[in-house]
């Protein structure tokens, strides 16, 4: 069986650029020619959809509700809006809309629980990778996606409260995932410098290996792209944000991490956690 991956993109800290940087990463990733699935599974203001223009749509709630089929609620983001002439043509990128609402994946019921399984089996038959953009914080429902993933990219920025609240989210993750990979990412850095000083600092806050896979700089082209509803390596691509984003994608795709599943190990781990 292939080895599928499931990456959570997740924080201590709130508004620190995790929606962005998801969707950003999951083009670049379809750019080099992986299908990529990504899954908004922020809680409250879900908003990935608004970068990448989309509208409306059923939800992964209904779907595990079972109120719709994944493949209705499945939207794919058409290849005229993201590849490049020069990008790999093996690469696609769907989009799974979130409103996981109030139901919180801690205490599913048997039969949500399953299809919540089913879901993410049926999500991983059809992708090399599963992004789940997440909300900020130690709720339950960001712990259960980063469990499920098993692979957690960690967004903070320089902001004492963040840096702190980003440890606190390290040290959780090393606790209750198994086996928990897990990368740091500075973002809204001056330069590499700081952003490796910033890695190193929380770095020392925690017992197991931290991933370092670049940071993302400061850059106004972000905001500006947010303004007019896109993320920035599609509106500005050769800004200095958008060839940080690259590399880090770059470097995290080129490093898988030792022990990742296969498809069937890993729902394994998916359902023990569920029926924890
Ligand atoms: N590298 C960057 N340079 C400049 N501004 C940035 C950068 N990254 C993110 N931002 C700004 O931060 C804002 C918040 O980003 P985003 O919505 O992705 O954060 P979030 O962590 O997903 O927030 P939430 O916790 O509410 O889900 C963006 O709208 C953008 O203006
Ligand atoms: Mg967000």
């Amino acid at each position: 069986m292939t080895a599928i991956r499931m990456i959570a993109v997740t924080s201590g800290k709130g508004g620190v650029g995790k929606t962005h940087l998801a969707v950003s990463l999951a083009i670049e990733w379809a750019r080099f020619g992986q299908r990529v699935i990504l899954v908004d599974a922020d809680l409250g203001l879900a908003n990935a959809d608004i970068l990448l223009g989309i509208q409306g749509g059923h939800t992964m709630k209904s779907v595990i509700d079972g109120k719709c089929s994944l493949d209705s609620a499945l939207i794919e983001v058409a290849t005229d809006q993201w590849r490049r002439a020069t990008d790999s043509d093996q690469g696609s990128l769907l989009f799974l809309p979130g409103d996981i609402g109030s139901s919180d994946l801690a205490v599913l019921e048997p039969s949500h629980q399953e299809r919540l399984l089913e879901t993410l089996q049926q999500l991983a038959g059809q992708a090399d990778m599963i992004i789940f953009d997440t909300s900020a914080g130690l709720d339950w429902n960001v712990i259960r996606f980063c469990q499920f993933a098993g692979e957690a990219l960690v967004v903070t920025n320089r902001e004492p409260l963040a840096r702190r609240d980003a440890t606190v989210m390290l040290n959780v993750l090393e606790v209750v995932s198994p086996s928990p990979h897990r990368w740091l990412v500075p973002n809204q850095v001056i330069d590499e410098l700081e952003g490796r000083r910033l890695y190193e600092h929380l770095e020392g806050f925690c017992k197991d290996r931290l991933l370092w896979g670049g940071c993302i700089v400061q850059d106004q082209a972000v905001p500006e792209a947010v303004e007019s509803r896109s993320p920035v390596v599609l509106h500005e691509p050769e800004c200095n944000a958008s060839r940080s984003i690259r590399e880090l994608a770059r470097t995290v795709l080129d490093h898988s991490p030792s022990g990742t599943d296969d498809d069937g190990a890993l729902f394994d781990r998916v359902r023990e956690i569920l029926q924890r």
